[in-house]
């Protein structure tokens, strides 16, 4: 089956078309992905309503581009799915309503993917990866350890309780006036910097639950800034590397207990995998690697181009539903927020503040 996706629940516009076999494995015939990074760079961040107005403006010529690539036509796709959350509404309208344009006109299956979905099952599609396995995923916007258990079948196992990782990675950057996106910035300023000179905090070290926090932690990296202000080159790597060393052994220590509680409620994970912006870091993917190892499984990490935002995983998110005869109907609602294990209720009774991811 051949499958077009269509992303746009943050800043990348983004368009694949992805074919399914019949044994299950995946291969992608094209994958465009339009980074809006220097449309919202001199901001700092990400600006809905302009990255919205940028979807509007590119999504058609990126599909077009996706299906010419691809070499096929619009009679030839077994289905058209789009990201319907979770992400900022604008974006996911403008992806949703473009796929359901094209699902009628073209009397072809419609399939409302879940974004998080699509990262959880974008290791199927590179590597014949078998149920159950362990998802890290750590963005801008999401920062989660999920119990991938089946197509549709997955457990939340823990979360941020405040900033995702990659928005930590941003504001520490930003705070120290380094350019936008920051977790590559700060990343290579750490590894020119000493991670002993500042006592940092390892944000819940110790704790029995998998959950994240690193709102804490951003604070006392702008209170040691502004203590020693105004800040030398040197300083800025310091304090890169005090930040990172920090992440590092708070996640380290999640993942170790993320990784016990999936093996207690559902056996031997078959792999642990990483997706999302900040699975690029080299010395969290060294980090990873260790868990990983003392936990006795295999680490997995697609190819950059998969890990972050992209329309394959959602192609491919899309065919592994269609497989299972799973399509949506035309009143498929658009969603800010939508947590990927719907009916769960969050571990200790926390519920994600950050857009519900
Ligand atoms: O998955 P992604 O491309 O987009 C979404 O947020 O959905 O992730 C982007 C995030 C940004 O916050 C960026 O700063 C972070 O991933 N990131 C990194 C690195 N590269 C990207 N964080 C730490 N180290 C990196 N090398
Ligand atoms: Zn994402």
């Amino acid at each position: 089956m051949l499958v077009l996706g269509i992303e746009t629940t943050c800043d990348e516009t983004a368009a694949a078309v992805v074919e399914r076999r019949a044994d299950g494995s995946g291969r992608i015939l094209s994958n465009i992905v339009h980074s809006q990074t220097a449309e919202h760079a001199r901001f700092g961040g990400v600006v809905p309503e302009i990255a919205a107005r940028a979807h509007v403006d590119l999504l058609d010529g990126i599909i077009g581009q996706a299906m010419k690539e691809a070499n096929t036509g619009f009679a030839e796709l077994s289905a058209v799915a789009a990201a319907a959350g979770p992400g900022l509404i604008g974006g996911v309208i403008v992806g949703l309503t473009t796929a359901k344009a094209i699902a009628m006109v073209h009397d072809t299956p419609l399939i409302a993917v879940n974004h998080l979905e699509a990262h959880a099952l974008t290791p199927r599609l590179t590597c014949a990866l078998a149920f159950p396995y362990c998802l890290f995923l750590a963005s801008g916007g999401h920062t989660q350890i999920v119990a991938v258990l089946g197509v549709g079948d997955y457990v939340r196992l823990g979360t941020t309780v405040d900033d995702a990782m990659g928005e930590a990675f941003d504001k520490v950057a930003k705070m120290l006036s380094l350019p936008y996106p920051g977790g590559p910035e700060v990343e290579r300023r750490a590894a020119g910097g000493d991670a002993k000179r500042f006592a940092f905090p390892r944000p819940m070290l110790g704790r029995p639950d998998a959950n994240f926090s690193l709102s804490g932690l951003k604070t006392a990296v702008r209170n040691e800034a502004s203590r020693i202000a105004p800040l030398a080159p040197q300083d800025i790597n310091d304090l890169c590397a005090g930040f990172q060393a920090a992440v590092l052994e708070s996640t380290a220590d999640r993942l170790s207990v993320g990784l016990r509680l999936f093996h207690e409620r559902f056996g031997p994970p078959r792999a642990l995998v990483a997706a999302g912006g900040v699975a690029a870091n080299n010395a969290i993917r060294d980090a990873l690697q260790e868990v990983a190892t003392k936990a006795q499984t295999t680490l997995i990490i697609p190819p950059p181009l998969l890990c972050t935002d992209n329309g394959a995983m959602i192609a491919w998110a899309g065919a592994e539903r269609l497989a299972l005869g799973l399509t949506d109907t035309m009143d498929a609602p658009p969603r800010a927020r939508w947590r990927l294990d719907a009916d769960a209720t969050a571990p200790d009774g926390y519920s994600n503040t950050r857009a519900g991811f």
